[in-house]
């Protein structure tokens, strides 16, 4: 490790490859990333593995979508030169670390774990969820300490995965009588979430209401007329509610002129101001935003050689931290070393 990296904090993210990313993780996650790729030690990871917690019945899907992700990545400006980007099925130590952890974790812990009731519920898993998909915060939590990363960027809704793997670490270091594994913060995101174009409280490719970062022209075109607004907003003259219209939501989270956004809505406010107006002006924002986006992503996924080869060195580079703490691991908790 160069001297440099090794002052600075490690961090450990990534994304289910269950589809290709949208606006939501670029406001959530993605911008956030490439600026923190500047200051810290970053890991993403492709977390193919914990896909398949809940898309067994779809490998094709998930295969596909390492891919997607990558080359969106890529797109947004992760620099493989600077963030490590890794493929988890790639790495069996965090199999192996997954299953030394499950000893210290009780099941009615898991069915506890906030997130994962939510999820439980939305899905309507009931007692038919894949045993796998329960145990995915023990999963993580091997992601996350394989690593001895210190960081962790999620979510609102990932925060209790946080607070589940430090009280594996903390469990795993006190049965070890020394401290083998760090504990990790949760980096709250502070920008809220962005909501769908259909004015739902999450965007989401399955759910319809998404704007993908590949998206044509066209796409963006139609996903901004599409918009919800205000529905009782009917002729120009009306006066209009900006609240919970996802038009000046968006404005929010992309337009960078405050004091523009802030006359815009007391007009609507007053009346005056129609939606096709407001549109048209998201709509140019977001033309802008994504077509050097879209363009970089089609150079790098004419030249899957490139990409693959990114996955491939990364994935090399993390399999050796990944195992180094399981060697560790495995020494602390007494398991014999036969090589
Ligand atoms: N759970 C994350 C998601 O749903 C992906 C993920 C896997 C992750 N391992 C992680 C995030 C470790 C943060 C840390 O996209």
């Amino acid at each position: 490790m160069d001297p440099v990296s090794a002052e600075k904090p490690t961090i450990l993210t990534g994304d289910r490859t269950t589809g290709p990313l949208h606006l939501g993780h670029y406001v959530g996650s993605l911008k956030s990333r490439v600026r923190l790729q500047e200051t810290h030690r970053q890991f993403l990871l492709l977390a193919d593995a914990q896909a398949l917690t809940d898309n067994a019945h779809d490998t094709e899907r998930v295969r596909r979508n390492v891919l997607e992700v990558a080359l969106d990545y890529l797109a947004v400006g992760i620099d493989p030169e600077k963030t490590t980007i890794c493929v988890q099925s790639g790495l069996p130590a965090l199999a192996e670390l997954t299953m030394l952890y499950l000893n210290f974790v009780t099941v009615a812990r898991l069915e506890r774990n906030p997130t994962i009731k939510d999820e439980i519920r939305a899905r309507g898993f009931g007692r038919d969820i894949p045993a796998g998909f329960l145990c995915y915060p023990v999963s993580q939590a091997a992601d996350i300490t394989a690593f001895k990363a210190t960081v962790v960027p999620v979510g609102e809704d990932q925060a209790p995965l946080i607070e589940q793997t430090n009280e594996i670490v903390r469990r795993i270091n006190s049965q070890i009588g020394r401290n083998v594994l760090v504990e990790a913060e949760a980096l709250i995101a502070r920008v809220g979430r962005l909501p769908g174009i259909d004015g739902k409280a999450k965007m989401s490719k399955s759910q319809g209401n998404a704007i993908l970062l590949s998206a044509k022209p066209e796409a963006i075109r139609e996903a901004v007329h599409r918009m919800y607004t205000d529905p009782t907003h009917l002729r120009a003259s009306d006066p209009g509610t900006v609240e919970g219209n996802v038009v000046f939501t968006y404005l929010d989270a992309f337009d960078e002129n405050d004091a523009d956004v802030a006359e815009l809505k007391t007009r609507y406010r007053r009346g005056g101001l129609g939606d096709m107006a407001v549109k048209r002006r998201l709509e140019a924002i977001l033309q802008g935003l994504l077509a050097p986006i879209r363009e970089r992503r089609a150079v790098y996924a004419c030249k899957p050689e490139y990409v693959f080869d990114v996955l491939r060195k990364g994935t090399k580079k993390a399999r050796a931290i990944t195992q180094s703490t399981l060697i560790e691991l495995r020494s602390g908790l007494g398991l014999f070393r036969l090589d």
